[in-house]
């Protein structure tokens, strides 16, 4: 008899190599008993409005059951796709069906943004610190990572994107920082697009949450103003990427690119590798979700409730942490971002303490390709209230106390 052999770690791919520890401890932390976890970027439960979904499901398989239930077209349901086309077309960005792929949510858009445009040693620009989720799904493609610097006065946007497959960005609120992306910025990305042939990917699971008034145009809709105005498909630059996730409920797994067709019909190439097709019932949820105005319905209720969890977070910080880090005020998102002031403090030692005291957050090196920035933290606002929220900053402030005691 052959004796049976487990496969030896040396077989797997190499991109595993490069991942990083702290993303595993961090992913694994969740399961601590005591815990308080200001890590994650999740919805608060209690928001989802669970006795209209589970109507809306029944609905969609009594309605429609083969739909629903069997295979469905790769680019989505034909009803979903005009559905999302209508939603986001105004006066000056024409949509057609053509312009819209239905993904298993935002994530998935990603993964094969990837597969469609990097091959391996392509360069990708990013707003770093960026979504720890987009670098997961592009480094099998084993690209390099540059950073636009997009905060600092005076970018070279040009020179950024120039040799580029294509410019990542979260302009609302962005995952990690929490940041807002000005209406110039985005004009100047748009241009530095065209001249320099790369696309601009702008993902926009947050712009439902914006706390304290309008936000700019969409970097999709600033681009179709120099598009022509003929009615037609968008021509222009961007891959827009839209999720249910942050404005229903992320289990429902559906999202949407909007872009060129050619960039959609690639989409689609690489889809069928992945995973044929969205689940039939929840695209057919989510035309009703549209239909009956569910994400207008629950817009204020998340408003309010993560608009508070907000203030009490920045009131905790501003109690417990203000010798120990600085931070910016989020006007929207799910995200408090700060930095140590003590340069020597690295991030990810503050997240073993952190786990020690039962509070976990989550370490700058995540977010950052080139682990360049370690002593910054995100904190999230909106899964725990504000008693909880108080409990894990005191925890955190204790956490960062041994931590610079160790360092002396
Ligand atoms: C910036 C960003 N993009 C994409 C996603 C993916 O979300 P989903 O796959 O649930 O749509 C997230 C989730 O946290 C995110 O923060």
């Amino acid at each position: 008899m052959p004796q049976s052999q487990a496969p030896s770690p040396a077989s797997f791919a190499g991109w595993l190599d490069d991942t990083n520890d702290i993303t595993r401890a961090f992913l694994a932390a969740g399961q601590i008993p005591g815990l308080i976890n200001i890590a994650g970027g999740l919805p608060d439960p209690q928001v989802y409005p669970v006795d209209r979904l589970s109507e809306i499901a029944a609905q969609s398989i009594a309605e429609f059951p083969n739909e629903t239930l069997g295979y469905g077209t790769i680019e989505g349901l034909p009803d979903l796709r005009a559905a999302v086309a209508q939603r986001y077309s105004t006066e000056t960005l024409h949509l057609t069906p053509e312009n819209v792929l239905i993904t298993t949510s935002g994530m998935q858009a990603l993964d094969l943004i990837g597969k469609v445009l990097l091959n391996e040693g392509d360069t990708m620009a990013g707003q770093f610190p960026t979504y720890l989720g987009a670098l997961d799904a592009w480094r099998p493609r084993r690209p390099q990572f540059r950073n636009m610097n997009l905060q600092t006065n005076d970018v070279d946007l040009i020179g950024a994107m120039t040799g580029a497959k294509f410019a990542y960005i979260v302009p609302n609120f962005s995952n990690p920082t929490g940041r807002l992306v000005p209406e110039q910025t985005r004009r100047d990305l748009i241009d530095a697009a065209r001249q320099t042939g790369a696309w601009l990917v702008e993902d926009d699971p947050y712009g439902g949450l914006s706390y304290d008034g309008p936000i700019p145009p969409s970097a999709l809709e600033l681009s179709a103003e120099q598009e022509s105005s003929a009615p037609g498909p968008y021509q222009g630059p961007v891959i827009y990427l839209g999720t249910l996730s942050k404005m229903v409920a992320p289990g429902l797994r559906v999202g949407w690119v909007i872009a060129v067709p050619e960039m959609i019909a690639a989409l689609v190439t690489a889809k069928q590798g992945s995973d044929l097709c969205t689940s039939g019932l929840t695209q057919r949820m989510t035309c009703k979700i549209f239909d009956a105005g569910l994400i207008e319905a629950m817009n204020p209720v998340m408003l309010r409730l993560y608009g508070e969890r907000r203030n009490a977070l920045l009131a905790a910080m501003d109690r417990h942490l203000t010798d120990f880090f600085d931070w910016q005020f989020p006007e929207g998102g799910m995200f408090v971002w700060a930095a140590a002031k003590d340069e020597r403090l690295n991030t990810d030692e503050l997240f073993k303490i952190g786990l020690e005291e039962l509070v976990c957050v989550t370490p700058s090196s995540v977010f950052d390709s080139q682990e360049e920035f370690r002593r910054g933290i995100r904190l999230n606002f909106t899964i725990n209230d504000a008693d909880r929220l108080e409990e894990a900053v005191v925890r955190l402030a204790r956490a960062t106390e041994r931590l610079l005691a160790r360092i002396g």
